[in-house]
Order: structure tokens, then C-alpha cells, then sequence
């Protein structure tokens, strides 16, 4: 049965007499709506839009609707025939309505059952060849948009025949956090379009390209270092990784400033850019190498939030670094057991020339260090072993800043990503930090137990930050079904959050 309250008739708030105007129904304006409808034990609710189109149908969306019982919440029912107006209409079940937070779920579930429920109606309107949607903001626009910006998307730029993607607007009158909503999600999907582009196409050299053609517009200073930069800094740990590689490296400098203070110290962004990672001399098993195309996916993430940063012209001044290069076995390639000194003068024995991302990282984490940041964060998809640990439900997270890690805890329950804390004790770093022929090593001694652990132990030797935190994302690199409005394939996971995590910092309320 379904509950009506006053609230619920209300409909001048909703956009319909725009489209009431519409005399007929032409596949030139095909559009679909998709509206939420609440389940409170048993009893479905409408939402205001979903009441509104009701309203507007006389009575037809429920009286459709009942023919297919209950609706379970993140499913997507397309009802036909609603009205002249709206002939195509996709009910999605957004669950109860009140009681949505769980604190054990770490994560605002009202927020999520929006992102899940809009995305499988953006998808079931997808597979009935219409060219626009409109969605229903479900009392919060931003959540809608990103469910229905995420769930659109697809990489399809390498496919002859590409298959049209249909436009999603906002149908009720939310519009500034659905336009929020809509630029948290193009920046998460400039994460997941960098991280899906085989390696043979993006290059150090045009991922460069990419990052200059993405955020230059928005007023991001996008510099391009070469080897001979890197050189002179005695990046050589760095420009070990690169020697097998044909490929010239890239190390490149973004400066977004959106604060007019000029003097405020930046908060730095870090990202593993390994633009293909073989594993080098220590060559990977064939089974799913392809997948190590995504493995500058901290570099994408780091492209992706900056942005986001700059779209939502952020208060606040943020540095990237993004070490680009490409792990391969040539000829010259690094050989295990080589080694190499660092740019803040550590020696590094590499043992294992797969463990390539604490190498990049250890200079570019140094380089970001001189800048005296307020708070540093690097993303990299860093170690198997995190898929392991947690899988790809959280990203693993070391910190030796509990005030950061309080900001970022927060910024995963809004995106949804989350984020879990993993140790950073002396217990790990010791064993990378034991090298039979220099400072540190780059495996360690008791491998592979507590892999994720024993890297962030290694890369915590090239950081002089106070507030600094090491993002494992490898375990959210990809995404099969368990995001449902993410769809398969590579996740841009967690672009939204760090667009969060800025701007928290941001809003001045942390002491970072
Ligand atoms: N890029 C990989 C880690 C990775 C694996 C990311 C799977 C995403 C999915 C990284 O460079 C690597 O190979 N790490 C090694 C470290 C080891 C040799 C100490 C690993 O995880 O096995
Ligand atoms: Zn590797
Ligand atoms: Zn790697």
C-alpha cells in the first residue's frame, strides 16, 4: 500500500510543467525518469518527485507498480506507460526510509542507498536506448548525481562503434549539489578513463598530456619535469625503475591555488604512476599482468581530486607530485640486488624489482617534503598484499598523524569508499631497514607476511612530514560488482574521498 502525506502532494517544487508542455512522445526527446520510492517495513513510500509524477499520471505509477510487489532497495523497476509525459519511468528502491546509519558500517548509508538505488535505474534506462534521464534527487542531489554520473560512464574510446551514452539531469530542484554531486563524479571518472587506457597509449609522456588537457583550464599549473630534472635531484631511485623502459620518465608538479594567501602551506598530493608495472628482471606471472595498466592509479586518483578541487574552487592551496614512468625488464634494467642512493641520501638495496611504487615514492615523498606541506598524502597501488588483507572493501591507510587520520575516517564515510587504519610501528620498518649492503631494503626480511605493512614501514624512511598518510589502494584498483554503482572495471577509488579529505582540511575545523 502506499502512504500518502500532505508533503508528498506537493508538486510545484518539481520541473513537470516544463515537460508538460510536451504535446507528444518522439524518440528525438526520449527521455526516462527515475524516482526513489522508501520502504518502511512493508509499506512503500513515495518520494516527493516520484508523488509528484503519481500525482501528475492520476494514480498510474502506483497503481504500476503493484503489479511487481514489493521493491527491494538498490533493485530498479522500469514501469511503461506511466503518462503521455513520462512514458518511461524507473522506480528504484531506496530501503527504509529513517535509521539509515549504522556505526559499525563506517559509512553514511542514506547517502549510499541514493548512489546504489539512482545508478541501477540509470542502468536499466540505459539498455532501453534512451538518450536522457532525469533523476530524482532523493533529498540529496549530491548523492543522486554521483550515483547517476558513476553509473553512465563507460571507456569505450578505443570501440569503433561506441554506444551512446545518455545525458542525466537533475528533474527535481537541487540543482547546485547536484551540479557538486555531477563534479565529484567526473573526477573520480577522469581517474577510472586514466586507469582503464592501455599503456601503450598512455605513456609518461601522455599521461603528462592528459593531466595538462584536464586540469590547465581550471587554473592548475600542471609542470613537466624530465630525466635530466630528476637527475640533478639524485632521484635514483626513481629513475632506477625507469632504466628497463624505453619510455622517457615524467615527474610531474601540479599547484592549485585556492587560497589568497599566498604564504599558506600547501597540502600535498602524491601518486604512484607506474604507467605499466611487468615487475621488471623480477618479472610478474602472465595471469591478469594486463590489470598493471592501472597501476599509476594513484597518479589518476591524484589528478582526479585535484579536479575536483579546483571545479569546486576549494580555499585552500594544494601541490601534486606524480612520479610517471614504466617498470619493464630491458636490457638495462635494474637487477636484483642492485644498488641505488636516494635523493635524501639513503642507500637502497633492491632485491626484488617488482616492489618498484616504494622506489618512485621514496623520492617523489621526499621532493614533496621539502615543500613543508600541512599535511601529505600519497595514493599508490603499492602491494598485493593489501587486496588480501581487506580486500576491496576499505583502502588500507598508515599514519603517524592520528588528527589526519580523523579527517580522512571521516571523508570515507561521506564518499563511501572508506578507509581503514593499518600500523605504521617500528615492528614493520625494521625489517626493511635491516639491508645487508645499504640503508634500507626494498623487500622484507620476512616476506611476504604483512606485506602492505613492511612497504608503508619503507616509505615512512623518505618522509619528514608530521601529518602524513600512505593510501594502499590496490585493493580498491578494480571493481567487479561490489561498488553497484561503480559497474566493472577499473574504480578511480578514492578520488571522492580525498576531494572530501581537502576539503575538511579546508573548512579550517581540523588542526591540520
Ligand atoms: N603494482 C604492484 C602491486 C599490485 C598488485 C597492485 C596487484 C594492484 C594489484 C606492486 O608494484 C608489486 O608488484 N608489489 C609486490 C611487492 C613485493 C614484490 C614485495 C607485491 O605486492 O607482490
Ligand atoms: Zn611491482
Ligand atoms: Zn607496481
Amino acid at each position: 500500500m502506499m502512504a500518502y502525506t500532505g508533503t508528498h502532494r506537493i508538486v510545484s517544487r518539481f520541473l513537470i510543467s516544463s515537460y508538460t508542455t510536451r504535446r507528444s512522445y518522439t524518440t528525438e526527446n526520449k527521455a526516462g525518469v527515475v524516482v526513489g520510492v522508501y520502504n518502511n517495513n512493508g509499506e512503500d513510500v513515495l518520494t516527493e518527485a516520484a508523488t509528484s509524477i503519481n500525482t501528475h499520471s492520476s494514480g498510474n505509477l502506483t497503481r504500476l507498480m503493484q503489479y511487481g510487489g514489493p521493491l527491494k532497495a538498490g533493485k530498479s523497476r522500469v514501469l511503461y506507460g506511466v503518462s503521455e509525459v513520462f512514458p518511461i519511468v524507473a522506480l528504484v528502491g531506496l530501503g527504509k526510509q529513517e535509521n539509515k546509519s549504522n556505526p559499525l558500517e563506517e559509512r553514511d548509508e542514506a547517502k549510499e542507498a541514493i548512489r546504489t538505488a539512482i545508478a541501477a535505474g540509470c542502468h536499466s534506462l540505459g539498455e532501453t536506448n534512451i538518450s536522457k534521464i532525469l533523476v530524482d534527487s532523493c533529498g540529496d542531489g549530491e548523492a543522486a548525481a554521483e550515483g547517476a554520473h558513476l553509473a553512465v560512464f563507460k571507456y569505450q574510446d578505443l570501440k569503433s562503434k561506441k554506444k551512446p551514452i545518455p545525458t542525466v539531469q537533475c528533474f527535481t530542484e537541487d540543482n547546485e549539489r547536484w551540479t557538486r554531486g555531477a563534479t565529484l563524479a567526473e573526477g573520480q571518472n577522469i581517474a577510472r578513463r586514466l586507469m582503464e587506457t592501455p599503456a601503450n597509449i598512455l605513456t609518461p609522456t601522455n599521461f603528462a598530456q592528459e593531466a595538462v588537457n584536464c586540469l590547465e583550464g581550471l587554473g592548475v599549473e600542471v609542470l613537466t619535469r624530465s630525466y635530466d630534472w630528476a637527475k640533478q635531484r639524485n632521484m635514483n631511485a626513481f629513475l632506477s625503475v625507469t632504466r628497463g623502459s624505453a619510455e622517457p620518465p615524467v615527474f610531474l608538479e601540479l599547484s592549485y591555488r585556492g587560497n589568497d594567501l599566498s604564504d599558506e602551506k600547501p597540502l600535498a598530493i602524491v601518486g604512484k604512476g607506474v604507467t605499466f608495472d611487468t615487475g621488471g628482471i623480477s618479472l610478474k606471472p602472465p595471469a591478469n599482468m594486463d590489470k598493471m595498466r592501472a597501476d599509476m592509479g594513484g597518479a589518476a586518483c591524484t589528478v582526479g581530486s585535484i579536479f575536483i578541487a579546483a571545479a569546486l574552487k576549494l580555499p585552500i592551496n594544494i601541490k601534486g607530485f606524480i612520479p610517471l614512468c614504466e617498470n619493464m625488464p630491458g636490457s638495462r634494467a635494474t637487477k636484483p640486488g642492485d644498488v641505488v642512493v636516494a635523493s635524501n641520501g639513503k642507500s637502497i638495496q633492491i632485491d626484488n624489482t617488482d616492489a618498484e611504487g616504494r622506489l618512485i615514492l621514496a623520492d617523489a615523498l621526499h621532493y614533496a617534503s621539502q615543500h613543508k606541506p600541512r599535511a601529505m598524502i600519497n595514493m599508490a597501488t603499492l602491494t598485493g598484499a593489501m587486496a588480501v588483507a581487506l580486500g576491496s572493501g576499505a583502502v588500507g591507510v598508515f599514519s603517524n598523524s592520528s588528527a589526519l587520520w580523523e579527517v580522512m575516517h571521516k571523508a570515507g564515510t561521506i564518499s563511501g569508499d572508506r578507509v581503514w587504519r593499518m600500523p605504521l610501528w617500528k615492528h614493520y620498518s625494521s625489517q626493511v631497514t635491516d639491508s645487508w649492503l645499504a640503508d634500507v631494503n626494498n623487500q622484507a626480511k620476512h616476506k611476504p607476511a604483512g606485506g602492505s605493512c613492511t612497504a608503508a614501514g619503507f616509505l615512512k624512511e623518505f618522509v619528514t612530514c608530521d601529518h602524513w598518510m600512505h593510501m594502499d589502494i590496490a585493493g580498491v584498483m578494480e571493481n567487479k560488482d561490489e561498488v553497484p554503482y561503480l559497474g566493472k572495471g577499473m574504480s578511480g577509488r578514492p578520488t571522492r574521498t580525498v576531494a572530501h579529505f581537502a576539503e575538511l582540511i579546508a573548512s579550517g575545523k581540523s588542526e591540520l
